[in-house]
């Protein structure tokens, strides 16, 4: 049976930091790369010489991900690694989305997460790993980033959890909660909105975020947090109330009622 792994959002940011490190795992024998931009896949594809794979999917669609299961029980594969790193956000308040807007982002960022792991488990054995990208805004209720927060927040209980029900099966569920990182996502974030996250306090490169996912999900970690300014974040948020933590992030951000 054929050893795979499977990136979603493999086409940039940490998803790609993602494909370039699991390309080092020997018993890793094709990648598959999962995103909507069909001709950066294949550029990707073609140029790791025939160890990547490309799957171009729209995630937020319900059908395309019963698709990639087909396509996963034709080639009778086993999963070593599900990477979910397919994901975005929108900066603004409730009335600078539209609804459909608002509801893209829960279909991508939370019914993705869920639906693609579903098809990918039967696929899995022990050994095999699940990392769910979830984000350091998943600790706290964030104001003029809400409906983003409130899905991450998701992501890490629901990855949490499913690391608890997957134990008897030796398969562990990491959910990664990167802080800020130079990627696509801030400038994919952006709506014009007039209140919108401004500062990046302490933004990193996804390649450290990445191996440090890595590290952590091989050890089985439930939670894996990058960086000395998000794990004292995280750490906050576990011990004050979240109106303090709210609070700090509206004032981080010169943000006012
Ligand atoms: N950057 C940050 O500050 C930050 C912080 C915390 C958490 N995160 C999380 O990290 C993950 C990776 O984001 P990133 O920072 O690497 O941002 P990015 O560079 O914008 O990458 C996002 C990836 O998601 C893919 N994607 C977007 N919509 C999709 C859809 N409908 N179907 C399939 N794929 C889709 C994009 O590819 P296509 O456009 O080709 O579809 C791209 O590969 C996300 O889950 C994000 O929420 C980011």
């Amino acid at each position: 049976m054929k050893q795979i792994a499977v990136v979603t959002g493999a086409s940039s940011g940490l998803g790609t930091e993602f494909v370039r490190l699991l390309r080092r795992e020997k018993h890793v024998q094709e990648i598959w790369l999962v995103a909507r931009s069909r001709d950066k896949l294949k550029a990707m594809a073609k140029q790791s010489g025939g160890r990547c794979r490309a799957v171009p999917l729209d995630l937020s669609v319900h059908e395309n991900i019963m698709k990639l299961g087909e396509m996963l029980k034709a080639e009778q594969v086993c999963i070593r690694y599900l990477v979910n790193s397919a994901g975005y956000g929108k900066f603004g308040s409730y009335s600078d989305l539209t609804a459909e807007q608002s509801r893209n982002m829960i279909d991508l960022n939370i019914s993705g997460v869920v639906e693609t792991g579903l098809v990918c488990l039967p696929f899995m054995e022990r050994g095999s790993r699940i990392l769910n990208i979830a984000s350091l805004a998943s600790t706290t209720p964030m104001p003029y980033l809400n409906i983003y927060a409130a899905t991450k927040a998701f992501v890490r209980n629901y990855s949490r959890a499913l690391n608890v029900e997957l134990k008897p099966r030796g398969i562990s569920v990491t959910a990664v909660c990167p802080g800020w990182m130079d990627t696509g996502f801030i400038a994919n974030a952006q709506t014009g909105a007039k209140k919108s996250p401004t500062v990046f306090a302490a933004i990193t490169k996804p390649d450290v975020v990445a191996a440090k996912a890595l590290r952590d999900a091989k050890n089985g970690k439930a939670i894996s947090v990058y960086g000395f300014f998000p794990k004292l974040t995280y750490a906050a948020a576990k011990l004050l109330p979240q109106k303090f933590m709210m609070q700090s992030w509206m004032r981080m951000q010169h943000l006012k009622q």
